[in-house]
């Protein structure tokens, strides 16, 4: 049996980060008996858990990639539950490709082999919509190949199969979450690592010419961040060890039209430049969601609302 999150001692990997936050919040609602966090800080930060802290949640700034950093946690809390959450921004396998894939793939064996030795009982995964790649027939279900066009999906991929097999092997209670493209508050707004909604906030803000890479007709699902959360928290008691599920919308928006969205939003006056088209960019992310939806009924959030809320967030954020 699938321990329930109200009454668990539950870790999260990544947890200072954008979803990983906002996950941590939600099972502070749910009751966890304690909520443990480990993260490097790489990309989260402290403010993103202010109040996750001020609520009791206890945060290690530590490297999920060392099996030893997460065993004296393990010694320390009598962890339940694992959300995997740590990773590494896709964009960074552009500047560190080796390290984005050991991130992906380390910090899953790690808890792999903890759960194998039965330290823990439960391992939500979260994999990416990147796994798959460029479509090949659309809409991508779960059955659709992988197809990983970055190092960072190749990590995410391998990390897939590990625990897929780990769980042929040792029956182990893991299952694998595939969220789409999440977005909201919380996202990295700062550097070459941000997400295209903050970083367009960001750079009108503080005018700097937006941009579009190559014709700005490549699509993505669009997700609202805490309506994925509640989608996982819906599915926890519903996947079967070793199963998958797409976490999306079925709904579809190109990368041009955000930016002008937001232009428009924020009364932006100034240039949209024109750049070279990024060579691993995945094109097309048309997701099927038939799956999720025939386990679970979840409201989505309009793009235009969830958009939004998100600019409001940002401009306060960033203005200070
Ligand atoms: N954001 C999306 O659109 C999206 C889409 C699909 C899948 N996902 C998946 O969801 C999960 C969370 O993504 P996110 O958008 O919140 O990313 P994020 O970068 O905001 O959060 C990841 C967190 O992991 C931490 N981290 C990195 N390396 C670590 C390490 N070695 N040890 C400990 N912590 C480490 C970072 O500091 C960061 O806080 C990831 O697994 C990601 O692949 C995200």
């Amino acid at each position: 049996m699938r321990p329930e999150i109200k009454g668990s001692t539950v870790l999260v990997t990544g947890g200072a980060g954008f979803i990983g936050s906002h996950l941590v919040d939600r099972l502070l609602d749910m009751e966890a008996k304690e909520v443990v966090i480990i993260d490097n800080l790489f990309l989260g930060s402290e403010d993103n858990l202010r109040e996750a802290i001020s609520r009791g949640a206890i945060l290690y700034r530590d490297d999920a990639e060392f099996s030893t950093s997460l065993e004296y946690i393990f010694e320390r809390h009598s962890i339940d539950i694992v959300f995997n959450c740590a990773t590494k921004a896709l964009n960074y396998s552009f500047m560190n490709p080796s390290n984005s894939f050991e991130t992906n793939t380390k910090v899953v064996l790690n808890l792999l082999e903890l759960q194998r030795k039965k330290v823990f009982s439960t391992l939500c995964h979260f994999s990416t919509s990147e796994v798959y790649g460029t479509a090949v027939y659309e809409p991508m279900d779960e059955k659709h190949p992988r197809n990983p066009t970055t190092l960072y999906a190749a990590g995410k991929a391998a990390a897939d199969l590990a625990v897929e097999t780990y769980v042929r092997m040792y029956d182990l209670d893991a299952f694998i979450i595939r969220p789409f493209n999440n977005y909201g508050p919380r996202q990295n707004h700062k550097g070459e690592l941000a997400g295209v909604i903050p970083l367009t906030v960001y750079r009108v803000l503080n005018d700097i010419p937006l941009e579009i890479h190559g014709d700005g007709n490549q699509s993505r699902d669009f997700i609202y961040v805490t309506d994925t959360v509640e989608a996982i928290l819906a599915v926890y008691g519903k996947l079967e060890k070793g199963e998958s599920v797409n976490i999306s919308t079925h709904n579809q928006v190109c990368i041009k039209e955000v930016i002008e969205t937001i232009a428009d939003a924020m009364g932006y006056q100034g240039e949209i430049l024109r750049k070279p088209a990024r060579g691993s960019d995945v094109y097309c992310h048309n997701a099927s969601n038939d799956k999720l939806m025939g386990m679970i009924s979840y409201n989505l959030t309009p793009f235009s609302e969830g958009l939004k809320k998100s600019i409001d967030w940002y401009v306060e954020v960033i203005k200070g």
